[in-house]
């Protein structure tokens, strides 16, 4: 929690068996990619490549790949205490703290050149290579706040990117703001900050709010900034690499084929705009480091679990009192992380589910199904859940389609974000007789050893 940057935490990992040197040459296209696909599948561990052919520079990769490192991340020993944890640092914010100097600024170089820097190329139909791990930062002109997000950027150039922000995202709303008065944008990819800074760069707070003050509320102390070099944009002086750009919001950069996190790629985005390097600081012994996105399990969905379950239990809370558990399914047994919301209810109406399920589905988590069960089942034993599924639905009563709604962005099957969406009430109807619904038990099971 108390990391200043990624470089600590990857220490701390090590002298835990819970990351691996790999020392052996690897290529930045595919075979990184590769290590973390095979990690996220097995929630294995994170690596630090010391060797990457072409490159210098050492890699780090995978520290999202298993759901212990999330939630070691966010300070919790279970999902509850990181959603808590979560949720208590976008209200219980700590401003940034600004300072003259730092490790981020050991090098710097006014003569870009991306290609010294190992991004990676993550699946077989990807474009070129991204850069899946930045945390963007613009100020932005239509709160007078700093904004920050990841957002995906295809380098294109030794000194050009794209970038996928579309307009509801800070960053993307403030550089078409600033391309309509004839302006650039200033943006600062920051690579290799502390787990807070990254997780405080996707927590869901309004536009006004300074995501480095929530990354202070997870860290429980004041992010250190430093000013930018060739932008006005302050950054963390313990980050590992920061490059800096104008973003031309008037010029056009297409971007994708790129694999995402429902599974499959993107199509080719004309509209996206075009990026142009104007400076890159760095410490001396700078690590890069790459998010797996694609088929899940990724690293993508992973990071996203915690975010989105608080936003699942916001909304459902806002429905009923009664919430016990959420969840996103994600994991090696499957789910993308946004598709799939749970919620346990201790349920006192009959209309109890289905008030969750409408706000749920309706509510800023994206979820395409919502399946409600009773709080006796434990939302993190995927049998348990099965078998609520399996004994308690009917589904002509028990199972709503809703008509077109907005949908997640990226789902293959409701393009343009057009998508019906499913409820489920997987709960024991209140005017049958709970007996029926009894789980048989083996009396002794658990003494038993052979
Ligand atoms: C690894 C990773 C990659 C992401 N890539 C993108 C992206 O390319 N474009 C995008 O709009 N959001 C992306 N997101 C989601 C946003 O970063 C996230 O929703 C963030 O809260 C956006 O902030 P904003 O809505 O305040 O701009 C990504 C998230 C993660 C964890």
């Amino acid at each position: 929690m108390a990391w200043k940057s990624l470089r600590e935490w990857s220490e701390d990992l090590k002298d835990r068996g819970d990351l691996v040197v790999v020392d052996e040459p690897v290529s930045p296209e595919y075979e990184i990619a590769a290590y973390v696909k095979k990690s996220c599948e097995e929630e294995g561990p994170a690596f630090r490549f010391t060797n990457v052919e072409g490159h210098d520079m050492d890699v780090h990769a995978g520290f999202f790949a298993a759901k212990r490192r999330i939630l070691e991340a966010l300070g919790g020993e279970t999902k509850k205490e990181a959603e808590t944890n979560m949720v208590e640092a976008s209200s219980d914010r700590i401003e940034p703290t600004l300072v003259d100097d730092g490790p981020v600024k050991e090098v710097i170089d006014t003569e870009p050149n991306l290609e010294e820097i190992p991004i990676v190329t993550h699946n077989e139909k990807d474009v070129g290579p991204y850069i899946t791990s930045g945390v963007q930062v613009a100020n932005l002109p239509h709160t007078g706040t700093r904004g920050q997000g990841i957002y995906r950027q295809l380098v294109t150039g030794k000194r050009e990117l794209s970038l996928w922000s579309p307009e509801e995202r800070r960053v993307g709303y403030a550089y078409r703001v600033n391309a309509e008065e004839g302006k650039p944008t200033e943006m600062a990819i920051v690579i290799g900050a502390s787990p807070s800074v990254i997780f405080g760069s996707i927590a869901n707070v309004g536009h006004d709010i300074d995501k480095y003050s929530v990354a202070g509320g997870l860290m429980n102390e004041s992010v250190e900034l430093v000013p930018g070099e060739t932008i006005d944009v302050d950054v963390p002086a313990h980050a590992e690499i920061v490059i800096e750009t104008l973003i031309h919001g008037d010029e056009k950069n297409p971007e994708a084929p790129f694999g995402e996190y429902p599974g499959v790629y993107s199509e080719q985005n004309e509209n996206t705009p075009r990026v142009e390097v104007t400076g890159i600081m760095r410490r001396e012994d700078a690590i890069y480091d790459t998010v797996l996105t694609g088929l899940p399990p990724n690293e993508d969905g992973m990071m996203n679990w915690i975010p989105r379950c608080a936003s699942v239990r916001a909304s459902a809370q806002q429905a009923v009192p009664n919430v016990n558990q959420v969840d996103v399914k994600i994991g090696p047994s499957g789910g993308n992380g946004v598709f799939q919301a749970r919620v346990a209810i201790d349920k006192r109406l009959d209309g109890d589910p289905w008030n969750v399920i409408s706000s749920v589905l309706g509510g800023r988590s994206q979820a395409k199904y919502c399946m409600v069960v009773d709080d006796d089942i434990d939302l993190d034993e995927e049998a348990e859940v099965d078998w609520a599924w399996e004994t308690r639905v009917q589904p002509q009563r028990d199972v709503y389609t809703f008509p077109t709604m907005t949908g997640a962005p990226l789902d293959p099957s409701g393009p343009k974000r057009q998508a019906q969406k499913m409820g489920i009430d997987a709960t024991i109807p209140m005017d049958e007789d709970s007996e029926r619904y009894e789980p048989t038990r083996v009396p002794g099971k658990d003494d038993v050893e052979w």
